[in-house]
């Protein structure tokens, strides 16, 4: 399996998500203001991923603070976590991230710089390797919801590439193919931005994971043909209702899903839920730039001076959602109550 993100003696190091499939390259952030760059740009995306190069970034920019006494270093720490928190809106792991980082550097107040150093840069690692393991839970839980012998369809990358590793959807398939079922995977392309096109077609060919890609206006025909066994998606933020922000054009899917009688699984880790939202109205929807829709690599495909909307992320009210899965189980509906439950 790729490695998405390590944290190594040179900096950063990431698989440049803007590159591939064509290319595969990595990038080394070698400041945090480099890593916030690579988390706007989309070098790195998916919401567990952000969120460990957040906590990454975090470290390398206190690696690199200038000393000084305790209120120095606090406001070099605040500009850190800020810079970092100010990328990208949605996805709630990135501020799960740079708090739980923000909180260890509060409790080492006091002490020696390179102590805070070496337990900031240790806790961005651990974060790291937590996630691995919250996913293969994940998958535990899942792969008893997956049909045998049927084909799963997914929207966007919610795989090891949005993950330190594994993925959440396409752990929970992972977690199906590794306990004997046969499945093969409908990736919708996930227009604008390609990521089930160029990165979850990728990421299952390496592991030899059957993967058909379709255009996002195909998986109304294909749900409806009886074909697909459950749709299993990620997610970047989870509201306490259950009402769950994802990628663009996870929301039709929903809809269509559930007219047609098809479950429609949510994977994500106890750090996408947002408890302190009761409704997913108030989850803060990023606007990507115009580009990412007048242009495919670089081409134009409109009209210059179109006018554009580009909103990143749709929300997909908790009526469409037949389970939540989690590392700590299967939360269903009422979600206000099974999440509440699960989070605790
Ligand atoms: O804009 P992106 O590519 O960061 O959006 C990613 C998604 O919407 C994923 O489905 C979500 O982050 C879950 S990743 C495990």
């Amino acid at each position: 399996m790729v490695e998405t993100i390590e944290w190594t003696p040179a900096g950063v190091v990431m698989i440049d998500q803007t590159r591939l499939p064509l290319h595969e390259e990595y990038v080394t952030c070698r400041t945090y203001e480099e890593v916030a760059a690579a988390i706007r740009t989309m070098v790195i995306r998916g919401a567990p991923a952000i969120g460990v190069a957040a906590a990454m970034g975090v470290a390398l920019g206190v690696a690199h603070a200038a000393g000084g006494d305790a209120g120095d270093l606090d406001a070099q720490v605040e500009q850190i976590c800020d810079t970092l928190a100010r990328t990208r809106p949605t996805a709630v792991n990135l501020f799960w991230a740079i708090d739980r980082m923000r909180k260890l550097y509060q409790s080492l107040r006091g002490r020696p710089l390179a102590e805070i150093r070496e337990r900031l840069a240790a806790e961005a690692q651990l974060i790291r390797l937590e996630d691995i393991a919250i996913n293969q839970a994940i998958g535990r839980h899942g792969a008893d919801l997956v049909p045998d012998g049927k084909t799963v369809l997914t929207h966007c990358n919610a795989g090891a590439l949005a993950t330190a590793g594994y993925g959440t959807a396409l752990g929970v398939i992972r977690a199906a193919v590794e306990a004997g079922k046969k499945v093969d995977v409908f990736a919708d392309e996930t227009r604008p931005f390609l990521q089930g096109a160029r990165l979850t077609v990728w990421e299952l060919q390496q592991d030899h994971i059957p993967a058909t890609l379709i255009t996002d206006n195909m998986a109304g025909h294909f749900l409806k043909s009886g074909r697909i066994g459950c749709v299993v998606v990620g997610a970047d933020r989870i509201a306490a209702n259950g009402d769950v922000a994802n990628k663009i054009g996870t929301y039709s899917v929903a809809v269509l899903a559930k007219e047609n009688g098809v479950p429609f699984f949510v994977a994500a880790p106890i750090s996408t839920l947002d408890l302190t939202l009761a409704s997913g109205d108030l989850i803060p929807i990023e606007r990507r730039p115009d580009a990412e829709v007048t242009h495919v690599f670089g081409h134009a495909v409109a009209p210059e001076g179109t006018m554009v909307e580009n909103p990143a992320f749709d929300v997909t009210p908790n009526r469409y959602v037949t389970a939540i899965i989690t590392e700590r189980g299967v939360a269903r509906a009422p979600y206000t109550e099974s999440l509440r439950v699960m989070a605790s």
